[in-house]
């Protein structure tokens, strides 16, 4: 059987840079690697709170992001996740074998709930891995390609299909993480310490941006001392994070990015830095209008529920035999 290659992105704030490079950029790449499953994390968006109506239109724009990055309808499977309700079956079931100890340990449960008052922290934040991992299971999934932020979420999705098959026997399939060596944690332009997340308006690319903000966000991008482009992410974090956006972008190595840019001042690199992401973003933004006008995206979220659908039920009927439900 082909390798089952899965991911999914959550509909919260706008889309970023760091979530286009971390995983959206590659996706396209991975169709002819194996059977491809890519998703709307839209029952993860109600860990915190969010405005229903901002939720659909985030739910929207994230499916016909897929579709602008290059990723063909007919070749992989791309769905809302509360459209294939055997996500919320087996979560049901699995969050019997994850543990309050481990979940209350997860960075970014951590991160997150640290800004919330503890009356305010909902159930579905605590337990986000165990719905997180029953998607990952549910497909038998392979590979998982991620950034470097949700490593930690797969290690304990690794850590509960061994807890699971010592007690029942080989039933779930263990995955594996795949990150990218170079833009796994594309850092914020405002505080390049920080990973750029969808709620910092700052230190974000957003994808819907227009171009000026784009050029503008990226000159006045927080640099470092010294007057060298050379990638040093301790000493020199800021340089060091342009310097990955660009070489990413222009499909090159690190150590090509940096003899590019020997004698260069910051402010020329820069403006190399925001020529790239712009020729980037120019085509990436016009598909994306064109696949929102014609309304391509519920075409596609319709034919991929339904393969979503065939194939994790036969997985789900496997996990409810194993642990005594009846199937009459
Ligand atoms: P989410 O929506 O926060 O992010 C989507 C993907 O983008 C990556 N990413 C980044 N990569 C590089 N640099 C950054 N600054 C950066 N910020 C985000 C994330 O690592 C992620 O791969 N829990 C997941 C959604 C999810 C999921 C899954 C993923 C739900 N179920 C099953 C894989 C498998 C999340 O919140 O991603």
């Amino acid at each position: 059987m082909a390798q089952r290659i899965l991911t999914g992105i959550k509909p919260t704030g706008q889309l970023t840079l760091g979530n286009y490079i971390g995983v959206l950029r590659d996706l396209p790449k991975m169709m002819d690697k194996g059977e491809c499953i890519f998703f709307i994390a839209d029952l993860h968006a109600l860990t915190l709170p969010i405005d229903p109506e901002v939720l659909r239109q985030n739910s929207i724009d994230l499916a016909s992001f897929y579709l602008a990055a290059g990723l063909d309808p007919e070749k992989v499977t791309l769905f809302l996740q509360s459209s294939v309700s055997a996500h919320a079956e087996l979560n049901a079931i699995m969050q019997n074998y994850l543990y309050m100890g481990e979940l209350s340990r997860m960075t970014q449960f951590k991160d997150k709930s640290a800004k919330m008052k503890e009356s305010a922290i909902g159930l579905g934040l605590f337990a986000y891995p165990v719905l997180m991992a029953s998607d990952i299971i549910l497909y038998d999934s392979d590979v998982v390609p991620v950034g470097e932020d949700q490593i930690q979420h797969i290690e304990l999705t690794r850590d509960l299909v061994n807890r699971f098959n010592n007690r029942y026997g080989p039933v779930l399939k263990e995955p594996h993480y795949q990150v990218r060596k170079v833009g796994a944690r594309i850092m914020s332009l405002s505080d390049p310490t920080t990973k750029m997340s969808k709620s910092d308006p700052k230190g974000d690319i957003y994808l819907k941006d227009d171009m000026k903000t784009v050029r503008k966000k990226i000159m006045s991008a927080v640099t470092d001392s010294g007057s060298e482009v050379k990638y040093d992410p301790e000493n020199k974090p800021g340089i060091s994070n342009l310097l990955t956006i660009y070489a990413v972008l222009s499909d090159i190595s690190i150590e090509e990015a940096e003899k590019r840019f020997v004698g260069y001042r910051y402010g020329d690199f820069k403006k190399a830095v925001a020529d790239v992401v712009v020729a980037e973003l120019e085509p990436f933004q016009q598909k994306y209008q064109q696949i929102i006008d014609n309304k391509e995206y519920e075409k596609a979220l319709q034919i991929g529920a339904k393969k979503a659908e065939a194939m994790a039920r036969p997985v789900l009927n496997r996990v409810k035999k194993a642990v005594g439900l009846l199937d009459i």
